[in-house]
């Protein structure tokens, strides 16, 4: 798919279950974004996430067998503590289901990108707002025009160094028209507005279950109100005694009960 097709779309996708469901939507590819680290795993902040953590997610989407491709985030730990581990982290990722690996790109992250590419690792990498980069505000990237050419220039680096496609992440969406026209590798937006090659979005904003409705986002469903709905039935139910009744089980022969015992 490119430009002159239909959008391609992303999600993100943390296990086999909504790994599932996305392909059954269709999704195209399914992004193992360290995004999970917060929103399934229980940490903090993203930067918490470990590669054993992006490991375990993405063998478990990689389960579910589905059609889609699927990319895995680099995680901090590897791009900030561990740079010299980049290429045997990324070959343990594509061995645990992976297509294609995500780097965020900021400062000096173009070389990392380099030798991705001469260990011929495919490379989706991810511009703008990168929420790895240490003090960078979670706001619109590249209103400045100092900003925007080096978001450019990031752009431009990243197709001649070997990415394979691109995320733009808050990015006004006419510069992220600009960056998108200027390439020929694919580019992804989110909060980059519509003139991307794709859209990804992470899957708990669009399903109702984020703190709030961000932006660059949209509740397409209050799947959180469905599933508090169904837990709050199961647990009431079970302690009313309601659940489970005699078609939720089944039973032996009195004969057996009488002759237990018996002892
Ligand atoms: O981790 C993630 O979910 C991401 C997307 C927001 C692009 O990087």
């Amino acid at each position: 798919m490119n430009k002159t097709q239909k959008p391609i779309v992303m999600i993100t996708c943390y296990d086999a279950l909504t790994a599932k469901i996305a392909e059954d939507a269709g999704a195209d590819y399914l992004l193992v974004g360290d995004s999970g680290g917060t929103n399934v795993l229980g940490y903090e902040n993203v930067n918490e996430v470990k590669l054993d953590d992006i490991f375990f997610l993405t063998k478990s989407v990689k389960r579910a067998n589905t059609k889609c491709k699927i990319i895995a985030d680099i995680p901090y730990e590897i791009v900030y503590e561990k740079p010299d581990e980049i290429v045997s982290a990324s070959k343990k990722l594509l061995d645990c289901g992976a297509d294609m690996v995500k780097l965020e790109i900021e400062g000096d992250r173009i070389e990392m990108l380099k030798k991705l590419s001469v260990n011929k690792i495919p490379v989706c990498t991810h511009i703008g707002y990168t929420p790895q980069t240490p003090n960078l505000k979670a706001q619109s990237q590249g209103k400045t025009i100092e900003r925007a050419k080096e978001l450019v220039k990031f752009a431009k680096d990243s197709q001649k160094f070997g990415a394979q496609m691109i995320v733009l992440e808050l990015i006004p969406s006419n510069l992220a028209e600009y960056i998108t026209q200027t390439l020929d590798i694919t580019t992804i937006g989110i909060g980059a507005g519509r003139h991307c090659g794709g859209q990804v979005q992470v899957w708990c904003d669009i399903a109702g279950f984020s703190p709030r409705i961000y932006k660059h986002s949209k509740s397409f469903a209050d799947a959180k109100v469905a599933l508090l709905s169904a837990f709050t039935n199961y647990v009431s139910q079970v302690k009313s005694g309601e659940f489970p009744d005699e078609s939720n089980a089944s039973v032996v022969s009195e004969d057996i009960i009488e002759e237990l015992k018996k002892g």
